[in-house]
């Protein structure tokens, strides 16, 4: 198939689109480089040995679209395009909501003009009730905490709504839960602008002597150790996901969502993982132990048994690959960049 992939030169989509082109899809990137560099799309084509059409625009820029789908025959659009710190979206909701919710709604406009309605669609657990109890099916109730995770609602629901308005729509919704590593070859992997807030990032960062300490925030949760426990899924893994679900998308009956989960069902503390990476990277990671930080839920994993059901697809990625993978992109990236 032909695949137009919305973000596709960020961290998830450089990913993905590794795994697309190595199941024989052909890939088109649009992106606008607001949070990713040119370079990874070489990178891309590095790995792959194979040939990333690249067209470097806002995806919210109607006209630049359209032209892509005059000129291409487009089987089914992947959607990775948007911002994504939810701590950031608080601070700048505004720029959230025009950018997340536009990019969506140029799509979708721009899909209908040129009769293409298959989509995947990135969203993620931010859109589940903080007071959910784990594990996390896609029945748990949704009630995002942040203007990030409300974007990724509203774009759910903006999917079922136009799908519901013409059944002929084809729409997978994926769920990420906290992706983490990185491509083996350490060509890719995710690139963070300033100092990152994610837990892996920090540790690989404190690892490699960027910074001294790593905050554990909380160490008085009710979990096994005092710590905070996620449900942390392999980058690679994720990205079979989407070719799984592009597969699986054929098959769809027409006018279906698919809302699926992508996590592992396993939980791992803060704790767990720093003393995983140690033992995986041979690397101290000195840490101290600080306040909760606002906003955190003690324990959230996913049930992921309805994308074994529906897409054929499962982790299989576990958490030594997660941290070796991510201490291999800190080490490499210091010399690509
Ligand atoms: P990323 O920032 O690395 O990738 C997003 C890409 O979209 C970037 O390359 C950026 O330049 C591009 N982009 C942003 N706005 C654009 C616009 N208006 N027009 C064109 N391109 C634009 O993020 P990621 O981690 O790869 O995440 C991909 C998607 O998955 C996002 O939608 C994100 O919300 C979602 N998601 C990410 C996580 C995570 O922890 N990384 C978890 C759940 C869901
Ligand atoms: C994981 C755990 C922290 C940093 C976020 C988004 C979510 C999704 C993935 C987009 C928590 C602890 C962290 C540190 C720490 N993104 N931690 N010290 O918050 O689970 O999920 O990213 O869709 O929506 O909310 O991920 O990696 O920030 O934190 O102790 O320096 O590590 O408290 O328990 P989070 P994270």
């Amino acid at each position: 198939m032909k695949i137009l992939v919305a973000g596709g030169a960020g961290y998830i989509g450089t990913h993905t689109c590794v795994s697309l082109l190595q199941s024989g899809h052909q890939v088109i990137v649009v992106d606008s480089l607001a949070n990713s560099r040119i370079e990874n799309i070489q990178r891309v084509q590095d790995i792959t040995g194979k040939r990333v059409e690249f067209i470097e625009s806002d995806v919210r820029d109607r006209a630049s679209l359209n032209a892509i789908f005059s000129k291409n025959r487009i089987d089914a659009v992947i959607n990775f395009a948007g911002h994504k710190a939810v701590g950031d979206s608080v601070n700048k909701p505004l720029d959230y909501y025009d950018n997340n919710l536009n990019c969506a709604i140029s799509l979708l406009e721009c899909m209908v003009s040129n009769n293409v309605k298959v989509m995947v669609f990135s969203s993620s657990a931010a859109v589940y009730a903080q007071s959910a109890e784990p594990p996390i099916t896609e029945n748990t109730r949704t009630e995002p905490m942040s203007p990030y995770g409300r974007t990724k609602l509203y774009i759910e629901e903006m999917l079922r709504d136009v799908s519901r308005a013409d059944k002929s729509w084809k729409v997978v919704i994926l769920r990420y839960f906290n992706p983490v590593g990185a491509h083996p070859s350490g060509l890719i992997g995710e690139q963070s602008t300033g100092v990152p807030s994610n837990l892996l990032p920090t540790i690989t960062r404190v690892a490699a002597g960027d910074q001294e300490m790593l905050n554990v925030f909380g160490n008085d949760y009710d979990t096994r150790d005092g710590t905070a426990i996620r449900d942390y899924i392999h980058v690679m893994d994720l990205a079979r996901g989407h070719v799984q679900a592009i597969q699986k998308l054929e098959a769809l009956s027409e006018g279906r969502v698919l809302t699926v989960n992508l996590g592992t069902g396993k939980g791992y503390s803060v704790l767990e993982i720093l003393k995983t990476f140690e033992t995986v990277c041979g690397r101290k990671v000195p840490f101290n132990c600080v306040n909760r930080r606002e906003g955190d839920m003690a324990c959230c994993y996913a049930d992921p048994g309805l994308a074994k059901v529906e897409l054929d697809w499962e982790s299989e990625l576990g958490m030594d690959e997660m941290c070796k993978d991510a201490w291999n992109w800190q080490v490499q990236s210091i010399h690509l960049s």
